[in-house]
């Protein structure tokens, strides 16, 4: 079942931009990368554990900062090693003010 957690409003993070936030016991990363389209992954890279929030941003791609593992945030794929387990994705929705949710029960 669904699980619906509020995560700000997408005005409070630019396009590009990207906020780090715990919830549910879970480290999460919330990244915009355009003006309605916003993800959400686990924010661990699963290489070596590193941080992916001050990872370099391509589209929908991130890099981790440590080792250079790149990753698709839409689908946790990995596109670069040495990560070879995909991150963590989770659904995320914006109503209609702009409050961006994010599920933490059903994974992508
Ligand atoms: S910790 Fe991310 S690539 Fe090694």
């Amino acid at each position: 079942m669904a699980e619906y957690i509020g995560a700000g409003n997408i005005e409070d993070l630019p396009v590009g931009g990207k906020r780090a936030l715990r919830a549910g016991g879970k480290e999460l990363l919330l990244v915009r990368v355009g003006p309605r389209e916003v993800y959400c992954v686990e924010n661990r890279c699963t290489h070596a554990d590193a941080p992916l929030e001050k990872g370099e941003l391509e589209g929908t791609r991130i890099e981790c900062p440590r080792h250079g593992a790149r990753f698709d945030l839409r689908t946790g794929a990995v596109l670069r090693m040495p990560a070879a387990v995909p991150l963590r994705t989770f659904p995320v929705r914006i109503l209609e003010g702009g409050e961006v949710e994010v599920d933490l029960e059903e994974e992508d």
